[in-house]
């Protein structure tokens, strides 16, 4: 209770410092831009980085160029993050150098990471502020001292408490987001994000409910429940992720419930039979496998070995027959040998997933992996990578085929890139289908059969 009484004051605070802000901005100077690298835990963070900035009077900018405000959201899972990062922040040099009052803000998991915080702060001077994903909530506190001209870090906020009632603008008006868990224990050694995003934690059930009760009555119809490992919801409570599941199910006005990511360890015939006997919850699950050989799944911290996560596939396709998969799959980790990546070939082989991402190994500072003796060359990562899509590619193509002539259900949710005339929505499964159609069937559920299947999709039509 009183924990609660104090959360409420610090948000109170921020209210107050927000309504400041919105006393001090001109009519024009507020446009604000958002870029978001990373995943869709990122894509959620942002959208209560927009809810915020609109509480303090901004609107959206169509362009960086147009903006008073711009915000880098940041990943650091893979790749070279860090230095793309840099280069796009000192791309603004020029825009801040002809507009003095522009706000440049750098946040998300990368600047969790103190160092590289420091350091962008160091390079780049006409950064305003740096901030970390566990202080999303005081961007209004940072936002007043920017209009003041102070330059603010706001890294390493202890607790890591969760905060709740934050505003949101939704990027898409039919399905959402809702963060379910944050952070991650697991400590899979190649990860960063145990670093970034801090200890596991899951709110409960009833503000998930009343979050997810509040998007239908205002048109959402499909939600997609989030976390890092969403099986592990409710970890030292007494409720679990199957709970959650049937709560959400109950909800009216919601037609489909999506979630990701899910983890092997913590997949159990309980929760298999939640997805099965709920029928909102989407056949599809994302089940990142990340290697087919045990001895590198053990190198990896999975807790779980090719063949417990072989038997866990084919439960879970006894208990919900259509459940399509997909996963995540890592190359070139440490010590990963020739005969270790074969393993992971012929796992991809024997499951079949609807589709896969792919990635190369690579080392991130302060994890267990990146310190191994062992590193496996770039060429032979590269090679290993293309070998795995290559594979993929066929099993896709495949797994395509049994959709041919299949009728059933889309949310149909935009229009194809190159076109003005075919609509995509995706089936419950997650698979997407192509379609003709015009604009007034945005957001609705169509009924297509399925007429072809090209390399990478489906085309169909309306019934
Ligand atoms: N190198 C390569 N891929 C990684 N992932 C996470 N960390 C790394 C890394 N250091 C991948 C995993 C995870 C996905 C979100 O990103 O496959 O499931
Ligand atoms: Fe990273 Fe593993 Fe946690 Fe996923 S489960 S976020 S891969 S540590």
């Amino acid at each position: 209770m009183l924990a609660k009484r104090i959360e409420q004051n610090r948000i109170d605070l921020q209210e107050g410092m927000a309504q400041e802000v919105l006393s001090r901005i001109e009519g024009e100077n507020r446009r604000y831009f958002i870029e978001t690298y990373g995943c869709q835990m990122n894509v959620r963070d942002s959208e209560t980085i927009a809810g915020l900035l609109q509480r303090m009077g901004y609107l959206p900018a169509p362009s960086k160029e147009e903006a008073n405000v711009i915000l880098f959201n940041t990943c650091c899972v893979r790749d070279h993050a860090e230095k793309r990062l840099l280069a796009n922040i000192g791309a603004l040099k020029e825009q801040k150098e002809g507009d003095g009052s522009l706000i440049i803000g750098i946040c998300g998991c990368m600047m969790q990471q103190a160092d590289v915080a420091k350091k962008v702060m160091r390079r780049f001077p006409f950064v305003n502020f740096v901030f970390g994903t566990n202080a999303l909530w005081r961007l209004p506190e940072l936002m007043l001292g920017a209009l003041g001209g102070e330059r603010l870090i706001l890294t390493e906020e202890e607790g890591f408490a969760i905060c709740e009632g934050l505003p949101a603008r939704r990027s898409n008006p039919f399905s959402a987001f809702v963060n379910i868990t944050f952070g991650c224990d697991n400590f899979c050694s190649y990860c960063i994000v145990p670093y970034v995003r801090g200890r596991e934690r899951s709110r409960a059930l009833s503000e998930v409910v009343a979050e997810v009760r509040s998007l239908a009555e205002q048109g959402i119809t499909e939600v997609t429940l989030l976390g890092q490992n969403v099986n592990s919801y409710g970890k030292g409570k007494d409720v679990d992720f199957a709970d959650l599941l049937r709560a959400v199910n109950g909800v009216d006005g919601i037609r489909r419930i999506r979630y990701m990511s899910s983890h092997p360890k913590d997949l159990t015939p309980r929760l298999m039979a939640a997805i099965a006997e709920n029928d909102k919850v989407c056949h599809h699950m994302h089940l990142p496998v990340q290697s087919g050989s045990t001895a590198i799944l053990e190198r990896m911290n999975r807790r779980y070995s090719r063949e417990s996560y072989l038997n866990l596939v084919q439960d879970l396709r006894r208990t919900v027959p259509d459940i399509e998969l997909t996963t995540d799959v890592i190359v070139g980790f440490p010590g990963e040998t020739e005969a270790d990546f074969q393993d992971t070939l012929s796992l991809m082989d024997q499951v079949g997933f609807a589709a896969a991402f792919t990635f190369k190994y690579s080392p991130r500072k302060g994890t267990r992996a990146a310190e191994a003796a062992d590193q496996v060359p770039e060429a032979l990562k590269k090679e290993r990578l293309k070998r795995l899509n290559d594979l993929q590619a066929v099993k896709t193509t495949e797994n395509n085929k049994k959709y041919l002539g299949h009728r059933g259900e889309v949310l149909v949710e935009g229009f194809d890139r190159r076109s003005e005339t075919i609509l995509f929505g995706k089936l419950d499964t997650f698979k997407m289908v192509y379609f003709p159609g015009d604009e007034g069937l945005l957001g609705t559920y169509q009924t297509v059969s399925v007429t072809e299947c090209a390399r990478n999709s489906l085309l169909g039509r309306m019934e």
